[in-house]
């Protein structure tokens, strides 16, 4: 790939996993109904199969699943960035968000080499029919980034930072690349406490589930097992907490109206 950084992680340094306080998925008792440090090794691997397995369906079951809200999402997050940017999009997925930055240098990070070949093919051609150069590429995992410190002015999460293995891990490595004065946006599922909680969980259970097996007309979908991310992931609170624990300021983290299914959080790294 050209302008490609092709990881300093291997397949297999990403193999041994990060951190050490990872809670399998399945034993969240102990938690309060949610894991709040991460995903274990074997969860994860199996994890991005399944979000492997959707690439040919991502963008129509989002849509169809938020309700056409992906979009208005993709955008509030989008507009934080100012023209001429250096932006870094941490879990680019194929790319349904990086194709639409416009007027930024961009790099787009994913630890899944067939995520980022589709999202090379279409953030690419975006940018060139733009008269844009083409964006950068890495091949990594957000707990450990082979980029150089204070090197971005904006980094982005869609949708990626619920899948993490370590939370506070991928939250300190982007602190790290982040340009003193620059910005953390991240957008997910939203979490506000536990009751809206298990009104996601239904949804998630049950909607989403049918409309998943319309669109792939496979009763064996990937977004099966992906309902499980939004279950172990934490509330709104529990994050902001981490995100200003690790040094963030002017944190916030709130839901995204009108439907409420999606949070926003943004951070800023202190001028020194
Ligand atoms: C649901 S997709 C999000 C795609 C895209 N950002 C969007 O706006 O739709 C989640 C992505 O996060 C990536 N991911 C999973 N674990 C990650 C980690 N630890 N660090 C960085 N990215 C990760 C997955 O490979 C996947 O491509």
């Amino acid at each position: 790939m050209e302008r490609t950084v092709l990881g300093g992680l291997s397949c297999s340094d990403m193999s041994k996993g990060v951190g050490t306080r990872h809670t399998p998925m399945g034993t969240r008792d102990a938690t309060g109904g949610y894991d709040p440090s991460g995903i274990d090794l074997e969860a994860w691997t199996i994890l991005e199969a399944q979000l492997e397995a959707t690439i040919p369906n991502y963008d129509r079951v989002n849509k169809l699943m938020t309700f056409g809200q992906d979009k208005r999402w993709r955008r509030n997050v989008r507009n934080h960035a100012a023209p001429g940017m250096k932006v870094l999009e941490v879990g680019c997925g194929p790319g349904s968000f990086a194709e639409d930055l416009v007027g930024l240098d961009v790099t787009c990070l994913d630890p899944s080499p067939e995520m980022l070949k589709v999202a090379k093919k279409r953030v690419d051609a975006a940018r060139a029919s733009r008269g844009e150069e083409p964006a950068a590429y890495v091949e990594a995992i957000a707990e450990s980034i082979p980029l150089e410190d204070n090197t971005f002015d904006m980094v982005f999460c869609l949708f990626s930072f619920r899948d993490f293995q370590d939370k506070r891990k991928g939250l300190e490595e982007i602190y790290r690349v982040l340009k003193p004065g620059g910005q953390l946006v991240i957008c997910d599922a939203g979490k506000a406490n536990w009751f809206h909680g298990l009104a996601g969980r239904i949804w998630m259970a049950t909607a989403v589930q049918v409309l998943a097996r319309i669109v792939t007309k496979d009763k064996n979908h990937p977004w099966k097992g992906l309902a499980n991310t939004y279950s172990h992931y934490g509330t709104n609170g529990y994050y902001r907490t981490m995100i200003k624990d690790v040094g963030y300021q002017e944190v916030q983290g709130r839901l995204l109206w009108p439907f409420a299914m999606a949070s926003r959080f943004r951070g800023t790294k202190p001028e020194q």
